[in-house]
């Protein structure tokens, strides 16, 4: 990430809460410049960043356990305004003399927030009239210990019917304690609480935007890379190629962009790949075509973890080899994306459950000679869109779906041969092509088809047949954390399956996938 000014910067404090990130992205919706630095950053760094505010998020952790995270209790008295939420709140309490205790019960899910009108800090629009100058606003809570005696010094400021302190405050300090999450969407008024924080409380001024993102990331980029290449490993999805777009915009010529078939390509992939980067993005693109030393190494493996780390191992020897070839480079840049980084086991600073491994993430071996430069890794997908948008690269780059590294090896249930290939392309092929005829393309997040592996009796004509089965994967959402499966009209599900069944030899029943994310992932692998 980078920092258009110095003196517009955020910083949150990561005790390993799933939500720190939504955080992060709730102050820059706010247009306001932030970071996530490790929950043990020493005071003396923090203060010398200079920040306008700094967030301390919520964490697994109860306080009293040996070894919870603890922050420096120095930023306690830097100057420097502090939102403590949840666990974070728990902390400050304690290293200020409050005191914390486990809740008498854990309390999950929404609850009624009452406060004061005159709270500067909680006036948002949706708050309703309670009684007399009072209002209230539903909030989330996800707790098991809450604070039960405030610091001297501070307030309470809202309390809830199970919780008395719900926010505590030390206006003379800045110090701000919150027992809910204002960063989920569950609670609803907490992207303005968190603008009221930022704005009235801290002085921030909304200058932080993708505009600032490009100017000041293309900085960072020409600095860490000095006279070095840089190799960037291209997909043609939006990631890599507005990551493509904003290094070339930074270092031209220095910038080497290779694409690799790996042999799991969608069809006719390579070729509208290759021809955008000519023809929209004008940007070298170096094709490497190793397919049949991918598939080479996928035979007979079956199991989705191996896949992905055959996969992941493969391209970085790919791009060691290419590397070298080209001679000077230094640098692998990566679109990796935040929900790829958590969903392998988190960032540096939480701790969080490994859900798959991300071919561009968890598939590194250790003994990789390039350094990485992944200036995506802490945006959304949404995100890198407005960034493309601001980048005006060309809409057909900028809607297309997400693709993953591991490709149809992991849309193929079981073995990986050529001819089980073939038939998923020509069936993912087909629902593509209807889905954007019935202008539902743009209306779905992610669309495409999975080749199971299982074999269903049919009839043919008056024949018996014993074929594959094809499932139909669409889903909508905002960002690849959660998805709903698209509730596609049932017409055009109905033609799909008749067109693939007719048109795709060896497929001879088709069905169509309505599990959401979670308890389900987006791909089946
Ligand atoms: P899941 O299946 O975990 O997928 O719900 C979330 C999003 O990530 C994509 N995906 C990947 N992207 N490398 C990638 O670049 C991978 O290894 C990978 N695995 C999943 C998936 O297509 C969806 O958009």
């Amino acid at each position: 990430m980078a920092n258009p000014s110095s003196d517009q910067i955020v910083i949150v404090l990561d005790f390993g809460s799933q939500y720190s990130q939504l955080i992060a992205r709730r102050i820059r919706e706010n247009k306001v410049y932030c970071e996530i630095l490790p929950y043990n950053t020493s005071a003396e760094k923090l203060v010398s960043i200079s920040p306008k505010a700094i967030f301390l998020s919520g964490g697994p952790a109860s306080v009293y356990v040996a070894d919870a995270p603890v922050c420096d209790p120095d930023i306690f008295h830097s100057g420097i305004p502090i939102m403590g939420i949840c666990y974070g709140m728990q902390l400050m309490a304690r290293a200020l003399g409050g005191e914390v205790k486990p809740s008498p019960a854990r309390e999950y899910g929404l609850a009624r927030l009452f406060f004061d009108a005159s709270e500067e800090l909680l006036d948002v629009e949706s708050a309703e009239e309670h009684e007399g100058p009072a209002k209230t606003i539903p909030v989330w809570m996800s707790h098991g210990d809450s604070v039960s005696e405030v610091p001297s010094g501070f307030r309470v400021i809202a309390r809830t019917d199970s919780l008395p302190i719900a926010v505590m405050a030390d206006k003379k300090r800045k110090l701000y304690g919150f027992q809910f999450h204002p960063e989920v969407v569950h609670t609803p008024a907490g992207k303005d609480i968190i603008a009221n924080f930022l704005f009235r409380i801290c002085d921030c001024q909304p200058t932080w935007n993708m505009k600032s993102f490009i100017e000041t990331s293309t900085a960072q980029i020409r600095e860490t890379v000095g006279d070095s290449g840089v190799l960037c490993a291209v997909s043609g999805g939006v990631d890599s190629s507005v990551l493509a777009a904003l290094i070339n915009r930074a270092i031209g010529s220095q910038l080497k962009c290779i694409f690799v078939d790996n042999g799991v390509l969608r069809k006719d992939e390579a070729k509208e790949v290759i021809k955008t980067f000519k023809d929209d993005l004008r940007i070298d693109l170096h094709f490497v075509d190793a397919g049949v030393r991918f598939l080479r190494h996928l035979a007979g493996v079956v199991d989705p973890e191996q896949k992905r780390k055959i996969i992941g191992n493969e391209f970085i020897h790919i791009f060691q080899e290419e590397a070298e070839k080209f001679g000077q480079v230094k640098f692998l840049a990566q679109g990796t994306l935040y929900p790829d980084v958590i969903e392998s086991g988190g960032i540096s600073h939480g701790p969080a459950a490994t859900i798959k491994s991300h071919h561009n993430v968890g598939g590194l071996p250790e003994n990789m000679n390039l350094d990485l430069i992944e200036p995506f890794r802490e945006l959304f997908k949404d995100e890198v869109r407005q960034l493309a948008r601001e980048l005006q690269l060309p809409d057909k780059v900028i809607n297309r779906h997400p693709f993953p590294g591991p490709g149809l090896a992991v849309r193929i249930l079981g073995d990986i041969t050529n001819e089980r290939l073939e038939i998923l392309r020509e069936a993912d092929a087909i629902f593509i092509e209807e889905l954007r005829k019935a202008d539902w393309y743009d209306k779905t997040w992610q669309s495409f088809a999975v080749l199971l592996p299982v074999r269903s009796v049919g009839v043919m004509g008056d024949e018996r047949t014993y074929d594959q089965v094809i499932a139909l994967r669409a889903v909508t959402g905002e960002d690849a954390m959660t998805a709903d499966w698209a509730h596609l009209p049932y017409d055009l599900l109905g033609k799909m399956s008749n067109r693939i069944i007719n048109e795709v030899r060896g497929v001879n029943r088709v069905v169509y996938d309505i599990s959401s994310k979670p308890p389900s992932t987006i791909e089946w692998e």
